[in-house]
């Protein structure tokens, strides 16, 4: 295995090929810890991570939790309306306290009970005795910020807004309402290949055809796929579907009605939409060949059924559905775990329908300083 130093030339030698000449990165990107270990430090530490969604947590009291490299998180609605992200760990000796996503009146630690309001204040301490002054003990507040309906949290206190990174690709999905979505399924999943894998494969719809054939090439086949130029931030790529979607609201066009956008919102959030639904993950490595997968999925309020009958039917339906997609995923990505650990590995050619990818790993290039080689037209 190279050292790191020839690893991060290598890539930025891949990165600076014209698209034209584009190949993937060298396999040492997939399978070398130390190089996992940079991307943590450089990317999932101190960039946004996605959590879930703002409508997940409606009311004061309702809260997600979820794990920011070693950190515990919750993130919860707060009286006023305000979401707050908040350490999960309590103050006393460190037991995780809400697990999952739901709702309390307070934060209590399961362990020996302390309770805390919902903004992190230490509230109550059972049986500690007249020398403990629980004033000023607090559960530490990390940064939350919102775009388009997602919510995201970062351990860095100095990363600039998301939201203002992503403003630019506002304008491409503003006509599906996403922030009009509601989450109806959660998942949490380890899947065993390194995250970028994932995250390629899904900011790819070349494998449509051969890997989905019956699942997704019938609604939105290869042949109407292509990519657009991204931005610093952000990739993109489109579907045409073979079948229109209803007219949901009165000044939809058609061709928001008959194309869908595919997108990464880098380090680590990949998500689809159409008009009625959007799937998305939020992924981070443990170690080069296990991803952690947050994935969900939204229904558009205006197709949400009322009766909860036929709510409980749509969200059976829903998993099964992309429980099956999830599978056809997840067999192919993990078939490349296996082969990219061999020494006879190698660097393939990318077609015009993945040009996402190539933006990707200029992306990663630039961002954990991968030398580009001279005369090469650095990454934004
Ligand atoms: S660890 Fe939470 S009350 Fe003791
Ligand atoms: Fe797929």
């Amino acid at each position: 295995m190279p050292n790191l130093d020839s690893l991060l030339h290598e890539i930025g030698r891949t990165a600076a090929l014209p698209f034209e000449q584009a190949t993937t990165l060298p396999t040492g990107a997939y399978t070398d810890p130390a190089f996992t270990a940079l991307e943590i430090e450089k990317l999932f530490a101190v960039d946004w991570i996605c959590v879930g969604r703002t409508d997940e947590i409606p009311e004061p009291g309702d809260y997600l939790t979820h794990r920011i490299v070693e950190t515990p998180v919750m993130v919860m609605r707060q009286a006023d309306g305000s979401i707050k992200a908040l350490v999960n760990a309590c103050r006393h000796r460190s037991s995780e306290l809400l697990s999952g996503s739901g709702h309390v009146a307070k934060i209590v630690c399961p362990y020996h009970a302390w309770s805390y309001d919902l903004t992190g204040d230490l509230k109550m301490a059972p049986f500690m005795g007249k020398h403990f002054d629980k004033s000023g003990v607090c559960l530490p507040e990390l940064r939350t910020d919102e775009w388009e309906g997602w919510l995201y949290v970062t351990l860095d206190a100095d990363v600039a807004p998301i939201s203002q990174r992503l403003g630019s690709l506002s304008q491409r999905v503003e006509n599906y309402r996403t922030d009009e979505q509601v989450n109806v399924h959660r998942g949490n999943e380890v899947w065993d290949c390194n995250w970028k894998s994932l995250a390629e494969n899904f900011t790819e719809s070349y494998h449509l055809f051969s890997s989905h054939k019956d699942t997704l090439q019938p609604f939105t086949p290869t042949q109407g796929v292509w990519c657009e130029p991204g931005d610093a931030g952000w990739n993109i790529h489109w579907m045409d579907t073979s079948r229109p979607q209803d007219k949901l609201w009165d000044d939809l066009d058609d061709a928001t009605r008959a194309t869908f956008p595919l997108m990464h919102a880098f380090p680590c959030h990949v998500f689809s939409l159409s008009l009625n639904r959007g799937f998305w993950m939020s992924l981070q490595p443990d170690g080069p060949h296990r991803v952690r997968v947050l994935w969900g999925v939204t229904v558009h309020r205006s197709v949400l059924p009322e009766d909860a009958e036929a709510l409980a039917a749509l969200k059976a339906e829903i998993a099964t559905t992309f429980d099956a997609v999830n599978m056809e995923d997840r067999t192919i990505v993990e078939s490349i775990a296996r082969s990219l650990k061999s020494p006879h590995a190698a660097q393939g050619r990318l077609g015009e329908k993945e040009r996402t990818l190539w933006e990707f790993w200029r992306y990663l290039a630039h961002t954990l300083g991968a030398p580009a080689p001279a005369g090469a037209i650095a990454a934004e």
